[in-house]
C-alpha cells in the first residue's frame, strides 16, 4: 500500500501567505501542517509516499527531503495546475501502479491519526473508503449519505444535508478510482471534483464504505481554521524547557522553550510553545500561542496567534501597547513603533494583506 499527500494548489484562502510560501509549510505548535500527514501515514505502517507539488515544489522537497526522517520514502510528483484532487489522483498513476493507496490532503490535520482507517481498509478491502466526521454545521462540507452501511452519494455543499457526516481529508482507493478519474468531467469550478470521482465508483457498483472518525479533524485552508489547529495541538503539548528563562518572568501551565530562547521579564502563560533562539523581552505571550524559532518579541502582548521564524515585533519600553490577538504572520516580517514624524502608521504589505487597527 501507498501513500499519497496532495501539497499543490494554490491556498487562495490563505494569502497572503501563500503568495510566497507553501500553506502546507505553515507552522502550526512549530511544525509545518504538511508533517503531521506525514507521521500518520508512516504511523499506519505505510513507507512510500508520492507528494503532488505544484509550484511550491522545491520548498516543500527542500523541508520534506526524501522522508527518511521518518523512515518513509518520498517521491515527488508535479502536477501541472492545480486542477482537482481527482486530476491530482490523474497525475500519480505511474506512481501507484496498480496498488491500493491512501489519499492524505497535505494541509489536513487529524487528532488520532489515520491507522484505525488504514487497518480497517487493510482487512476488509473494499474499493474505497471514505473518512467521515460528525459536523454540526454539514452544508459546509461534502456531505456522505449512507444506507445499509455503505455510502450511496456525496453531496458538496448540500443546502438539505441527508446526513451530519463532512467528508475529512482522507481517502482510500483500490487502482479502480483511475478510471472514475478518468471517466469523470470537470464541475463548474473546471476542477476534476474527488467527490465526482467517488460518486462515478458507487453508481458503477463498486464498493465504497465510511469510516467513522470520533476525534477532531482540521482542514487548515483557512486563518480561523489554521489558529484553531494550532490551538488543538497546543491543547495536547507536554511542558519542556530547554531555553533560558530569568527570574523576571513566570511561566504558566504548560510551554514549551526550545534551546536556545531567551525569556526576560515576560510572562507567558501557556499552552504556548517559544521556537529555537527566540527572544522575548517585556513581554506577554498568551494561551494557545506559536513563536516560531529566531524571532524577537519585545514590550508586547500576543495570544492565539501563530508568528513565523525570524520576525521581530517590537514596541517601545515604556508604551507596551501592540496587542496582538488572532494573528498569523509570516516569516521574516517587521513590527515596531518610531518615533519619526509624522505620527502616522507606515506599512509595506504584500497584495491580499489583512490589517485590523483598533
Ligand atoms: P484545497 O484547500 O481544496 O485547495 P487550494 O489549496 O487550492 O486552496 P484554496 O481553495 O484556498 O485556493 O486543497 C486541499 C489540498 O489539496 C491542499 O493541500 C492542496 C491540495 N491540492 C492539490 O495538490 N492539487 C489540486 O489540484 C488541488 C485543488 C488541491
Amino acid at each position: 500500500m501507498k501513500g499519497l499527500v496532495l501539497s499543490g494548489g494554490e491556498g487562495t484562502r490563505l494569502r497572503p501567505i501563500t503568495h510566497t510560501s507553501a500553506k502546507q509549510l505553515i507552522p502550526v505548535a512549530n511544525k509545518p501542517v504538511l508533517f503531521y500527514g506525514l507521521e500518520a501515514i508512516r504511523e499506519a505502517g505505510i513507507t512510500e509516499v508520492g507528494i503532488i507539488v505544484g509550484n511550491t515544489r522545491k520548498e516543500i522537497q527542500q523541508e520534506a527531503g526524501d522522508g527518511s526522517r521518518w523512515g518513509l520514502k518520498i517521491t515527488y510528483i508535479e502536477q501541472e495546475a492545480p486542477l482537482g484532487l481527482a486530476h491530482a489522483v490523474l497525475t500519480a498513476e505511474e506512481f501507484i501502479g496498480d496498488e491500493s493507496f491512501v489519499m492524505y490532503l497535505g494541509d489536513n490535520i487529524l487528532k488520532d491519526g489515520i491507522k484505525d482507517l488504514v487497518d480497517e481498509f487493510r482487512s476488509e478491502r473494499p474499493n474505497s473508503q471514505i473518512q467521515l466526521v460528525s459536523v454540526p454545521n454539514p452544508s459546509q462540507f461534502g456531505v456522505a449519505e449512507l444506507l445499509d452501511g455503505k455510502v450511496v452519494r456525496l453531496e458538496e455543499k448540500p443546502k438539505h444535508p441527508k446526513s451530519d457526516l463532512a467528508l475529512t481529508g482522507v481517502y482510500m482507493f483500490d487502482a479502480n478510482i483511475f478510471e472514475a478519474a478518468r471517466a469523470i468531467k470537470p464541475s463548474w469550478r473546471n476542477e476534476l471534483e474527488i467527490t465526482d470521482a467517488i460518486q462515478w465508483l458507487i453508481d458503477h457498483g463498486y464498493e465504497v464504505v465510511p469510516h467513522q472518525v470520533t476525534g477532531w479533524w482540521k482542514d487548515t485552508g483557512k486563518l480561523e481554521d489554521m489558529l484553531e489547529a494550532n490551538r488543538l495541538i497546543l491543547d495536547t503539548i507536554e511542558e519542556r524547557v530547554e531555553g533560558e528563562v530569568d527570574e523576571a518572568s513566570t511561566i504558566q501551565f504548560r510551554v514549551i522553550i526550545e534551546k536556545g530562547a531567551r525569556i526576560q521579564d515576560s510572562v507567558i502563560r501557556g499552552p504556548a510553545i517559544i521556537g529555537a533562539k527566540t527572544i522575548l523581552r517585556n513581554a506577554y505571550v498568551g494561551p494557545f500561542t506559536s513563536i516560531d524559532a529566531s524571532c524577537r518579541i519585545e514590550n508586547v502582548e500576543i495570544q492565539h496567534s501563530i508568528v513565523c521564524e525570524n520576525t521581530v515585533i517590537s514596541d517601545h519600553p515604556s508604551q507596551r501597547t501592540f496587542r496582538i490577538e488572532d494573528s498569523l504572520i509570516g516569516t521574516n516580517v517587521e513590527i515596531s513603533r518610531t518615533d519619526r514624524k509624522p505620527k502616522a502608521h507606515r506599512l509595506l504589505l504584500g497584495d491580499s494583506s489583512k490589517v485590523e487597527l483598533p
